[in-house]
């Protein structure tokens, strides 16, 4: 497909591999995985930003992927759960293994989300990213402790309609310990 007024060449990284695709500009990042790679993983919830069902790392960072606009994110390294892996490339993420050992899933459609989430949720504690109900003064930049309430104010922006909450902090609570 010719770029043209609506369309470029979009370079992104994805679970290590390079891509360059000309792309639509409203493509979102969710359509690029989903449509275009075929990494289904990440899944469409509600399409606007209120599930996190599509939740992705980009550059590190966990983000809604059917809010971002490929064309915008231009250069990205974009990380989903089929690209999260153990020590080695043949083990299963820490964060995978316990979710299978809590049993913290039931249909495991919001699991994708939950698992990137959390990847990047435990990431921003270590850095000292303070939440809404991290004390005032604890965190200073310190690494934040990772408690149940922590947690569940950590992944409350995705949404399981399966109710798995309680194993879900579990597994994650295994991880952090
Ligand atoms: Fe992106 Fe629901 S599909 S937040
Ligand atoms: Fe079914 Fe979470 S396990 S939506």
């Amino acid at each position: 497909m010719p770029t043209d007024a609506f369309h470029s060449e979009v370079s992104l990284t994805v679970n290590g591999s390079p891509y360059c695709l000309p792309l639509n500009h409203r493509t979102t990042v969710l359509d690029v995985l989903r449509e275009q790679l075929g990494l289904i993983g990440a899944k469409k919830g509600c399409d606007h930003g209120q599930c996190g069902a599509c939740t992705v790392l980009v550059d590190g960072r966990r983000a809604n992927s059917c809010l971002m606009l490929a064309v915008a994110h231009e250069g990205a390294d974009i990380t989903t759960v089929e690209g999260l892996r153990g020590a080695d490339d043949d083990s299963l993420h820490p964060l995978q293994q316990a979710f299978l050992e809590r049993d913290a899933f039931q249909c495991g459609y919001c699991t994708p989300g939950q698992l990137c989430s959390a990847v990047g949720a435990i990431a921003e504690a270590a850095a000292g990213d303070a939440s809404h109900v991290t004390l005032p003064g604890a965190a200073n930049g310190a690494p934040v402790t990772l408690t149940r309430d922590e947690i569940r104010e950590r992944l409350s922006g995705n949404l399981c309609r399966c109710g798995a909450y309680p194993h879900i902090v579990e597994a994650v609570e295994d991880v952090v310990r």
